[in-house]
């Protein structure tokens, strides 16, 4: 595979001090470099800014420039605010509780968490910059994982369809269960239904 993993994804930021602030004594991240320049490396266009990267356990970060004198705004204003965020992988859905709780005693307000399609369980909040952020774990064992890519490309097709949720009853063969959920029902009751189905995965 030509990516190996995430390298960074870059926001901009109010206060890039704020941020440092948060992201490393909240969130617990390696505030591992700084670089700024009056001229935008890449393009040569001037707008004196700073790069601040946060480093993570495997290594990828999050990243932000604070560049006041640049027009626009911090985020995508236009569309609903829940869409643009940046999710952080953590440990165990214990760790996403216990992230929960600590972040209420810091008066952030926190949604979730949220069990989404039993791939992932989440926690939301916004801070700093208004930025959205996502704690996530994930909540299915390998089987389940390969399960979710075998039925990717039927889900994408579904929506590129009809772009309609309640014709899923076509694909998932209900109106509120995901194929997977019905392949598990099977093996539960059909202990072959593995072998039987060519899946060849194991139950
Ligand atoms: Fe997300």
């Amino acid at each position: 595979m030509l990516c190996k993993k995430l390298h960074h994804a870059a926001f901009r930021c109010n206060d890039a001090a704020e941020t440092v602030k948060f992201y490393t004594e909240v969130l617990g991240l390696k505030f591992a470099h700084a670089m700024g320049e009056d001229h935008v490396p890449s393009t040569g266009l001037h707008s004196p800014h700073i790069h601040i990267f946060f480093e993570m356990e495997d290594g990828s970060s999050i990243a932000f420039f604070e560049c006041p004198r640049d027009p626009g705004n911090i985020k995508d204003l236009e569309s609903p605010d829940w869409i643009q965020h940046f999710a952080f992988e953590v440990d165990s859905l214990e760790t996403v509780l216990k992230a929960k709780a600590d972040l209420e005693a810091r008066d952030s307000k926190v949604v979730g968490p949220t069990n989404h399609n039993d791939f992932i369980t989440s926690i939301y909040f916004f801070y700093p910059s208004g930025h959205r952020l996502e704690l996530t774990t994930r909540t299915c064992d390998a089987s389940c994982y390969q399960i979710f890519e075998d039925e990717a490309p039927a889900v994408l097709a579904m929506w590129n369809e009809t772009h309609d949720w309640q014709q899923r009853e076509k694909l998932y063969g209900s109106q509120t269960r995901y194929a997977r959920k019905a392949v598990n029902w099977a093996r539960n009751v059909f202990p072959f239904w593995g072998d039987l189905s060519g899946s060849g995965e194991d139950a």
